[in-house]
């Protein structure tokens, strides 16, 4: 079959048998983010009408339509998640604590972890750039029937056994793992339905774009400065070129496309960066491994580190091997 007919339903089904654990629950629990997804998506392309549908009376009486959309987004996952059996726990960007799902007549017998970036990039609503959701799944350690506990989210990125993105940009998209390759699929807005556009996707080695917000230049460590200034020096195929969006889900994804590297170290301001471990670099450090390419803290791997609390950040450098390697060289030279 041509793969590009193939819809993201298909392949799951089609996929579930190469995943280690056959259970089927897994096609399942990304079943329920698929249809998330649609109903986020449909959120954030009306998110500039919102005004002009309230002043018509099309807003409820709680006022939904006028909800934060990072706390819709939240929402919705969380519901779609909570509903399907499968899940015992969520951990969100927008919770202070991890949420415990039992299932009515299921008592703790859910086996799936889930964490989750709800609305990544919020800050880019307002001026209709793209915005995106990051998830993060794991199997729980501790043994069904009991509640879940925090050392069921406090695993190492390496354990994950699934992960992706949904970017809502120019079109919208998703991209997941399961440990097998990447696969990103586009949304047929008119049918809503998502499509395997992008079947094994891969960062090239090398690429000649690198993403940091530079207003902090100032801040970094002296490994992270020198590093910019050799992207930016005028030798063999650099200067590269300078591209920052300022949501990570849009930066990495047009970086795996297109070759390039993403930035986010500690500074003077922030010890320990700003990404977070838990719903931002290790799912995208899973991505980014299983698409040929590398995230590491600037010194070791991602997804290698013992997490400690939910809200932990880290500093982030992912995209093309090389250039990551590059990074690192630099760090190991003057961190
Ligand atoms: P969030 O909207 O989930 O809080 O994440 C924003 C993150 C990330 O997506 C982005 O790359 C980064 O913060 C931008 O931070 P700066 O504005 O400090 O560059
Ligand atoms: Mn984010
Ligand atoms: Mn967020």
């Amino acid at each position: 079959m041509d793969k590009k007919t193939l819809t993201l339903g298909e392949f799951i089904i089609g996929n579930q048998d190469s995943f280690q654990y056959t259970s089927g629950e897994l096609s399942r629990l990304l079943n329920g983010l698929r249809l998330a997804a649609k109903v986020v998506n449909h959120e954030v392309n009306k998110a500039g009408l919102v005004d002009i549908i309230g002043a018509a009376g099309d807003t409820n009486i709680q006022g939904e339509n006028q909800q934060k959309l990072d706390v819709m987004a939240n929402e919705k996952f969380i519901q779609t998640l909570s509903k399907r059996e499968i899940v015992c726990g969520i951990a969100s960007e927008e919770e202070d604590d991890f949420i415990s799902i039992n299932s009515f007549d299921k008592q703790h017998q859910n086996k799936y972890i889930v964490l989750i970036d709800p609305l990544d990039g919020s800050s880019n609503i307002d001026v209709n750039v793209s915005v995106g959701t990051i998830f993060s799944i794991y199997r729980r350690i501790t043994p069904v029937g009991t509640p879940v506990t925090i050392e069921d989210f406090l695993q190492p990125g390496r354990n994950q056994v699934a992960a992706g993105y949904i970017v809502y940009g120019t079109s919208t998209m998703l991209v997941y793992t399961t440990g097998d390759g990447v696969n990103g699929f586009t949304l047929n807005p008119a049918l809503g339905t998502f499509y395997l556009s992008h079947p094994d996707m891969e960062f090239p080695e090398n690429g000649k774009i690198y993403s940091v917000n530079e207003g902090n230049y100032i801040h970094f460590p002296q490994g992270v400065k020198d590093y910019i200034k050799y992207c930016q020096e005028e030798e063999d195929d650099r200067p590269y070129t300078s591209r920052y969006i300022g949501s990570l889900v849009s930066d990495f994804h047009r970086n795996m496309i297109k070759g390039g590297i993403y930035l986010y170290p500690k500074s003077s301001k922030a010890s320990e960066g700003k990404l977070r471990l838990l719903y931002e670099c290790n799912p995208m450090a899973f991505l980014a491994e299983q698409a040929n390419g590398k995230a590491s803290d600037g010194f070791n791997p991602i997804m290698d580190i013992k997490p400690k609390e939910l809200h932990q950040r880290v500093p982030f450098f992912c995209g093309s091997k090389k250039m990551v390697e590059k990074a690192e060289e630099f760090m190991a030279l003057r961190a």
